[in-house]
């Protein structure tokens, strides 16, 4: 099963798909966590991206889709994958197209998350996650049992994402609706698509997201 989850920032993408790890053993793969990866380590791909995500704008094509197709050549993606940030434009979409023609991979669902704009802005700027094992949490929605000690892995240590501010969020939302949302058609046409309520709470966007891969 490979699915494409896609949504505004702070949709629920990454939520949904670590769930769908734990509980089904697929492997997420976030362009998103990758690049940030990339940053971290410090590699010419990192240096490059860096400016460009701190600012909420696009990474090249060229640099997502090198980094995308590479791993999908990893062994763990054939148990199925479940992409969270990627496609975001149309040159993606048909590169993607291309990758998985050429290494005998199809996609089975694409999950569109529909939210509503004006809400997403207190979702990411409320948003951090435990330092230790990446496990995230939320100041109003999900807080840890104890405050400042993860529910996973007991770490005392949490961290925001430089990008999670209101100005980065509006130009991130600004390139999901110029960029990303006019690739929609793209799935729907070949019939892919299934819309779900991401406004409802997590368990229940859940429940609907398990009702498309269970059909
Ligand atoms: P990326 O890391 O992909 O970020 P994003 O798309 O902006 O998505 P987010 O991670 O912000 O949101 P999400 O939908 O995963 O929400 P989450 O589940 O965390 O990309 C970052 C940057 O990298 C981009 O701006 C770009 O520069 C670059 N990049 C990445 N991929 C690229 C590509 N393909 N091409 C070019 N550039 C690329 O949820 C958010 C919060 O809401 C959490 O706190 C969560 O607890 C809470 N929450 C989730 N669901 C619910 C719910 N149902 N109810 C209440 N709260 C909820």
């Amino acid at each position: 099963m490979n699915l494409i989850l896609l949504g505004p920032p702070g949709a629920g993408k990454g939520t949904q798909a670590s769930r769908l790890v734990k509980e089904r053993g697929m492997v997420q793969l976030s362009t998103g966590d990758m690049l940030r990866a990339a940053v971290s380590a410090g590699t010419p791909v990192g240096i490059e991206a860096k400016s460009v995500m701190d600012a909420g704008k696009l990474v090249s094509d060229e640099i997502v889709n090198a980094i995308l197709s590479e791993r999908l050549d990893a062994p763990d993606a054939r148990a199925g994958f479940i992409l969270d940030g990627y496609p975001r434009t149309s040159a993606q979409a048909f590169a993607l197209d291309a990758m998985l023609e050429t290494k005998g991979m199809t996609l089975d669902h694409v999950i569109e998350l529909e939210v509503d704009e004006d809400a997403l802005t207190d979702r990411i700027t409320g948003r951090f996650t435990c330092g230790t094992c990446g496990e995230g949490y939320h100041d109003r929605h999900k807080l840890p049992a104890v405050a400042g000690v993860c529910d996973v892995c007991g770490g005392t240590g949490f961290k925001r994402r430089p990008d999670d501010n209101a100005d980065t969020v509006r130009t991130r939302m600004a390139e999901y609706r110029a960029k990303t949302a006019p690739i929609i058609p793209h799935y729907s046409q070949q019939g892919l698509v299934t819309r779900i309520d991401g406004m409802a709470d997590m368990d229940t966007v859940a429940a609907s997201i398990d009702m498309v891969l269970d059909g």
